[in-house]
Order: C-alpha cells, then structure tokens, then sequence
C-alpha cells in the first residue's frame, strides 16, 4: 500500500520509482470469479491474489490448487512460473497433481496399509499398489468451502474441507484449513491446520511444479538447486524409503551446494536409475524441530528469478517431473514435456505410518495440525 502510493505521487509528479520491481506497483486485493463447474453440477471459483508489488497468484477452492503464480524477472518482466490449466476441465481430468493442495497424506505408504493402536487400516491402492497422495479422491479433486480477506500480511483466502471417517480408509473426521496469503516480500504462504475426532495420519502438502524461466519454456535441466538437507530417504523400486537415512556426501543427491539439476540427474546412480531421476525426500536440517527454515533456494539464470522455499516441516520431496511426457496440455497450450517442471513438495517422510524411526504423522483427537510452507520469490 505504501509502496503503491509511493509510486502513485512519484508518478503524479512526473518522476520514474527507482525501484525496478515496484514498476508494477498496485493496489493489493483479492476477487473472485467463476471458473466453471464439476460434473456434478457446483460453482468452483478462481480468486485472484495481488500484492503491492504487483506480484500475481490465482487459486481456486477446486482442489485448492494454484493456477497461476505470476513472478518479476530480473528487468521487472512478470511470467507464470507454475505448469497448470487455462480451464477448470483440464484440473477435473487426469493430471499429476498440478498446483493442488495434496492430503490427507501427501506422498506413498507401502501397500497401502498402516498399523495404528493395533488396527490395521487399508486405504486406496492408486499407485503400483501403495497408496499415493491421499488415495483416488484426494483433498487435490475436493471442493473447498472457501473465504477471502484482506490482512496485514496480504489478499488471504482460507480453504476449508472436512475430510469424513472412512474416506479412502483413513479413520477420522479430519478437518482442515488451509490459509494461502500473498504477501509484501513476493512470497505464497501456505499455513495448513487440521484436527481429527479419532487418531489418523495427516501429511499435507502443495504439489505445485515450477518453471522460473515460465511455464512451457523448456526443461528445468538449467535450474540450479540448493537443498538444505545432508541427507535423504533412499526408496525400493516402489519408491518407497528402506527407512535409511543416508548422507548426500558423494553422490548426486548433494545439493549442499548450488548445482544443476541437469548436471547428474541422468548420472548410472542406483537411486537416480528407481526414482528415473530426482524423486527424493530429503531430509532438512533444522535448528530445531518445527522451526520456520530454508529447505531449498532455486535460480535460473537466464531470467534471474530466484525460488526460495522455507518450512515447518521436516522434510522435502524434490521431484524433477520425470514423468511428464507430452500428454499433457497446459496453459496457453504448452505442451508439458518430459521435465518442464519441478516440485518442492515440503512435508513429513513418505510412509512414516509404517516406519516408525521416522517423525510421527499421526495426529490425535485434542491436537493441532499446523505446518507452514512460504514459497519466496526474488531476483539475482
Ligand atoms: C511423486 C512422484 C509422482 C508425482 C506425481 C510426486 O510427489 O514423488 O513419484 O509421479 O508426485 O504424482
């Protein structure tokens, strides 16, 4: 707001911003309009985020997922930086989870099945027999119940859904809030909460693939990563974890240090030959449990923009979408080809039901879900 009338009187008074990025100054708001409708017949909505600065996200409460996120290069020029559909119908067909919000437990759990307080519970087999992503229906292809405001920090829209007792298999009524704000530093803050009447697993997380030189422009072969994790969670070929935590030194999963995602991705490596290239938890290093920290800071360097991802959580899925082939057809009709995006998906370790070394994702009746992810943007 001060930024936008900075810039207003400096424009009144006939004077050019010296801050490159504050160019596209505006007035921050959130609106919403109708993007269509889901085989049943009900209203889905497409809210529309703005910050001061200019930066621009779309949303909709279909899946909670993020359709557009449009971000400054570094001469101030805006793309959209993450892969997705023109239209509603493409989100309601078959897609891999582009931009949604993903639970009620992001990522696999082996056989689908997973023992708590002595019951076994058997959930949706929808990945080569583990379970993947909460199942056929996931929170990504539910309707949210959705509100909009303007706060402090930002256009904030809350999306809530109420997950019943059985769904996919998991126990509990679980009900979730997630709380996407756009804010003042260029960033989407995605603070998630949940409770449940009975105890359940719950690993909820955002399934956005990004493109930092735009959406469709190419592979993200050039993208260089840093990943702030000494080590990572190697899987059997169903891509589930052994339950090792196994150091990063010397091999290609070391991103310790800023490196290509081209540079050994294709490498004769036993883990990048199961995951058919980066398909990994790593595992965050932390000052402390829970604390708000960086997992991964991305650049590309042609167009300069920087992704810089923070989170509560202990760790993140670095997918680099060696399953993209062509099939799909994205915004602006770009074809979305074989590693045209990558994903930072923050969350707790795959299967943890099942591998009880790792941190706990069950949640209990009388507790508090909450984990927050701030995907930040900025320039170089
Ligand atoms: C998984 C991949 C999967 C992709 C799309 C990622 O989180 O790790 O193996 O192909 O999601 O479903």
């Amino acid at each position: 707001m001060k930024i936008f009338l900075f810039t207003l009187t400096l424009g009144i008074l006939g004077m050019s911003p010296s801050l490159s990025h504050d160019t596209h100054a505006a007035e921050p708001s959130i609106t919403k309009a109708l993007f269509g409708k889901t085989a049943d017949g009900a209203a889905v909505d497409l809210y529309t985020l703005v910050n001061a600065r200019g930066m621009k996200a779309t949303i909709t409460n279909f899946g909670g997922i993020v359709v557009s996120l449009w971000v400054p290069d570094r001469d101030g020029k805006e793309a959209d930086v993450v892969l997705g559909f023109d239209k509603l119908d493409g989100y309601l067909g078959k897609h891999p989870y582009f931009g949604a919000l993903v639970g009620r437990y992001g990522n696999r759990i082996a056989e689908g099945q997973f023992e708590l307080d002595g019951k076994t519970y058997k959930l949706a087999q929808n990945n080569d027999g583990n379970h993947l992503h909460g199942g056929l229906k996931g929170f990504d292809k539910q309707l949210w119940a959705a509100s909009s405001s303007m706060t402090g920090d930002g256009p904030q829209l809350v999306l809530s859904y109420l997950s019943s007792d059985g769904e996919e298999g998991y126990p509990g009524s679980l009900s979730v809030q997630v709380t996407y704000t756009l804010t003042e530093e260029n960033a989407l803050k995605i603070h998630y909460h949940a409770t449940t009447d009975k105890p359940t697993p719950v690993n909820l997380t955002n399934h956005s693939y990004f493109n930092l030189a735009g959406q469709g422009e190419g592979d993200i072969l050039g993208h260089q990563v840093e990943l702030f994790a000494d080590r990572f969670t190697p899987v059997d070929q169903g891509l589930i974890p052994t339950g090792e935590l196994r150091s990063v030194a010397g091999t290609p999963m070391d991103f310790r240090q800023p490196a290509a995602i081209g540079a050994r991705v294709d490498q004769d490596d036993e883990q990048l030959v199961l995951g058919k290239g980066y398909d990994h938890n790593f595992v965050l290093k932390k000052t402390k449990p829970g604390a708000l920290e960086l997992a991964a800071r991305v650049y590309e360097p042609t167009h300069g923009r920087v992704l810089e991802v923070l989170t509560t959580e202990p760790g993140v899925q670095f997918y680099v979408g060696n399953f993209l082939d062509g099939t799909n057809i994205g915004k602006g009709n770009r074809v979305y080809q074989h590693r045209y995006g990558f994903c930072l998906e923050t969350q707790h370790f795959p299967n943890s039901p099942n591998l009880l070394q790792f941190p706990s994702t069950i949640l209990r009746p009388g507790e508090s879900y909450d984990t927050t992810t701030v995907y930040r943007f900025s320039t170089r």
